[in-house]
């Protein structure tokens, strides 16, 4: 962190602590795959991201995250590494991420890389190595191996399942060509978990995170920051029916809350957290205010916080507030719990509302009934949700969102109103979620659509020819960047009007003064200079005094419809 002294006798010296920018920063993900292709391959790239860049600066957001890039056989898409310290050769080179981070940084915009110390790909040479030197080995000792149960050793150690579904757990041949030893896979079988208990594997990752850090990355979004560590002895443990497949509770109901007794012995294990207090350390060497982001699906909010204790990491997303269903009484209750359980810390609250691994709000704003299973990982199948009705609460809930103090993170292709594709041939799918639940669970694809820049080029303008890893649907045409630009009823317009506002009215350091008494559907609070008024409900309401800002729908006089926000001068 940085330290800057005014020249002031010593027993009086102010400290500053670098802008801590992370507290109010609009952070947007980016998927490499899917953001824009350089070399007309059908799969985005780095070169793709950097001329683009320009137009998130237009957007008018703080940093990127960007998914990984890192060399990968992509089983995962790219979350199974086989080299954490390079480009892999799809999605360019280290010269090519040195010139796109330049590049963002002249443009006054952030880098922050993805981080997977949970698992690493079966082709890692660690795991390669693992696999060659056989029980018993230092190097098995690097990930998660044991023998099976049962006489010939021909049963799983233990009842751990998959998150992408099937067993936890896959039998490798010795090298004598025998059946073997088992090694713990939480994802895919090409994601074997490492042993976080081994000094060896902590010293690695100190390694990687300088490595980047030395290369000027602003921060890292730690992938399955509550999964490091797992009970000792491995116990049997069978998820409630209900749960999410990440941990979290799936849908979050007023009043449910997971018992955290019941936490599986593989998520949100008290030992995660002296590792990131070790990687704090690591990040304070450098000057520049360098974060950490942790991807911890833990309920309730105020064991999240733990994660974003003052020595541990900065932010931690808050899923409790993608998982909330549209409606007063929730939404309340969350913003209330969030900023309760994060400044009790000392810590930012964060709001998400999509990324790459839930259906599109777009989209997931209108499920109904048995379709709300659709949240997290690997979503069930989900029918086909009101598309009108998506987009509109969509953007409502966008701009409920990015009025709230904290930092948010936006899913790149929400600030055009994409939805969830629902319809993908299978033929076309990569999820390993589909393969493992032979399609039961149709996995997170829909969201991975390669973006639309211009309505009427070939992919819609992701590269220069047509070729798109996923098929685009046609409504790409109609929502593609370019064709929104300039329009001001636009998703894209609304979001720059809202960026702009939220930065113009200081909202990411501000406070929420609830404003009662518009109705239970409604959600109505000031922040500093800004009065926000979401009307979650069917019916209109009449908006109090002040100028409207903003509407996420065109207005009529005072009439603030159903499922709209707006934003007032207080
Ligand atoms: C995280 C990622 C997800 C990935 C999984 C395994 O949840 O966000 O995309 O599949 O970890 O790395």
């Amino acid at each position: 962190m940085e330290a800057l002294s005014f020249g002031i006798p010593c027993s009086k010296v102010f400290v500053m602590t670098g802008s801590e920018w992370w507290r109010t920063a609009v952070i947007y993900q980016i998927y490499p795959r899917s953001f824009a292709d350089s070399n007309g391959d059908g799969m985005g790239d780095l070169a793709g991201i950097e001329s683009r860049l320009p137009a998130l600066r237009d957007l008018g957001i703080d940093a990127i995250w960007l998914s990984p890039f890192y060399t990968s056989p992509q089983r995962d898409a790219g979350y199974d590494v086989a080299d954490y310290c390079d480009v892999d050769p799809l999605f360019g080179t280290l010269d090519d991420f040195a010139s796109l981070q330049a590049t963002a940084h002249n443009l006054g915009i952030r880098v922050i890389v993805d981080l997977v110390p949970n698992h690493s790909s079966s082709d890692h040479p660690w795991f390669q190595a693992a696999l060659a030197a056989g029980p018993g080995s230092a190097e098995r000792g690097h990930y998660i191996f044991r023998d099976g149960k049962g006489v010939n050793g021909q049963l799983p150690p233990n009842n751990w399942e998959s998150v992408f579904g099937g067993l936890a757990w896959t039998r490798v041949m010795e090298a004598d060509g025998t059946p073997g030893q088992w090694y713990l896979h939480l994802f895919d079988s090409s994601q074997p978990d490492f042993d976080w208990q081994s000094p060896w594997v902590r010293e690695q990752f100190r390694d990687v995170l300088r490595f980047w850090l030395d290369r000027g990355a602003d921060g890292f979004r730690v992938d399955v920051a509550h999964g490091m560590i797992k009970a000792a002895g491995l116990p049997d443990y069978t998820p409630p029916a209900d749960g999410g497949s990440m941990g979290g509770a799936t849908v979050l109901e007023p009043g449910v809350v997971a018992d955290p007794a019941a936490t599986a012995p593989y998520w949100a294990q008290p030992g995660v957290h002296e590792i990131y207090r070790d990687w704090r350390l690591v990040l304070d060497e450098y000057p520049g205010d360098r974060i950490l982001a942790a991807e911890a699906w833990v309920d309730p909010l105020s064991h999240v916080a733990e994660w974003v204790r003052p020595d541990e990491m900065h932010q931690a997303f808050n899923f409790a507030y993608l998982e909330t269903l549209w409606g007063g009484p929730a939404l309340r209750r969350v913003i209330d719990d969030s900023l309760a359980a994060f400044s009790a810390v000392g810590a930012p609250s964060t709001w998400v509302l999509s990324n790459h691994d839930v259906v599109r709000h777009a989209s997931r704003l209108a499920l109904t009934g048995d379709n709300l299973q659709g949240h997290g990982i690997g979503p069930k199948t989900v029918g086909l949700p009101d598309a009108v009705v998506g987009l509109r609460r969509a953007r409502a809930a966008s701009a409920l969102m990015l009025a709230l103090p904290g930092s948010s993170y936006l899913y790149q292709g929400e600030e055009l109103g994409l939805p969830e594709v629902v319809d993908l041939p299978d033929s076309a799918r990569e999820d390993p979620t589909w393969f493992r639940t032979n399609g039961e669970r149709y996995g997170r694809d829909g969201c991975r659509v390669p973006l639309p820049w211009v309505g009427s080029a070939p992919s819609y303008g992701f590269g220069p020819t047509a070729a798109s890893w996923l098929p685009q649907p046609a409504i790409w045409g109609e929502l593609a960047r370019d064709v929104q630009e300039g329009v001001p009823t636009s998703t894209l317009e609304l979001y720059k009007l809202a960026l702009r506002l939220r930065r113009e009215h200081g909202l990411g350091l501000g406070s929420v003064s609830w404003l009662n008494g518009l109705g239970d559907a409604v959600v109505a609070f000031t922040n500093g200079s800004v009065t926000v008024v979401a009307n979650t409900g069917a019916a209109s309401i009449t908006l109090p005094a002040g100028e409207v800002l903003l509407a996420s729908e065109p207005l009529t006089g005072r009439t603030l419809p159903g499922d709209t926000t707006a934003w007032l001068r207080a």
